[in-house]
């Protein structure tokens, strides 16, 4: 069996697309693991998550960028952490940090990039008036929600919903692409070329998974 990679994830909140990585890890779909989780918030749920499945939890109490983003460089290097993952983080990691683990350091966004960028991906496209949003995922670079795009899976918002009603349509549709995209990081099949992720033939998930028809998956899912 090839060595499992070994993950980090970075979550702010309740930590749904934690738990998609959690069950995709424990049901064999990735050949991964999650060896720490790293909140900002010390209540966050995505902590209990990690306690209810014995990983370890490590809360980092916010104070100055770098300060801060040291010890959560601490905790990973000791974990010996092959790829970190922004499942839900909201904050903005120095430039420090992003160098060290650049190509290692993955997040996923709830809109498709380059549009809606920040905390509120969600709202602020369904605000926009957009027929069409999305996810997507990508490599972390030194500007917000802007290093290369990996997946991406655009959603149809309908005439019936509301910010939060969208928001869980898209979160449905992370919680595919994100465990799909360690799992292509696991399988050394992303080549970072510039700005561009080329992603390596091998196989695809869109016949094993549900496969729903108001969503439109990129290439390599
Ligand atoms: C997800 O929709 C994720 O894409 C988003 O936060 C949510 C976390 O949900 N991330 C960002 O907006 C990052 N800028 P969760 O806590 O249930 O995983």
């Amino acid at each position: 069996m090839t060595k499992k990679l070994r993950l980090g994830i970075l979550a702010s909140g309740n930590g749904t697309d934690l738990q998609s990585i959690i069950d995709a890890s424990e049901g064999g779909l990735i050949d991964a693991d999650i060896v720490v989780v790293v909140s900002d918030r010390k209540d966050a749920f995505a902590l209990k998550r990690a306690k209810t499945h014995n990983i370890e939890g490590f809360f980092v109490n916010p104070k100055e960028k770098d300060e801060m983003d040291k010890e959560i460089d601490d905790v990973l290097t000791k974990n010996n952490v092959d790829l970190v993952v922004g499942a839900g983080y909201m904050r903005i990691l120095s430039g420090d940090f992003v160098k060290k683990w650049y190509g290692k350091l993955i997040n996923i966004h709830p809109a498709l990039l380059p549009s809606f960028k920040g905390t509120n991906g969600q709202g602020d496209a369904f605000d926009y008036g957009v027929k069409i949003t999305g996810c997507t995922t990508h490599f972390i670079d030194e500007k917000t929600d802007h290093g290369p795009i990996i997946l991406q899976a655009a959603i149809k918002v309908m005439p019936g919903d509301n910010r939060d009603t969208l928001a869980q349509r898209i979160l449905k549709v992370e919680h595919q692409v994100l465990p799909r995209t360690i799992q292509l990081y696991a399988e050394g099949r992303l080549k970072i070329e510039g700005r561009k992720v080329k992603i390596l033939p091998g196989d695809s998930w869109l016949k094993e998974q549900e496969n729903n028809s108001w969503v439109l998956y990129s290439e390599g899912y």
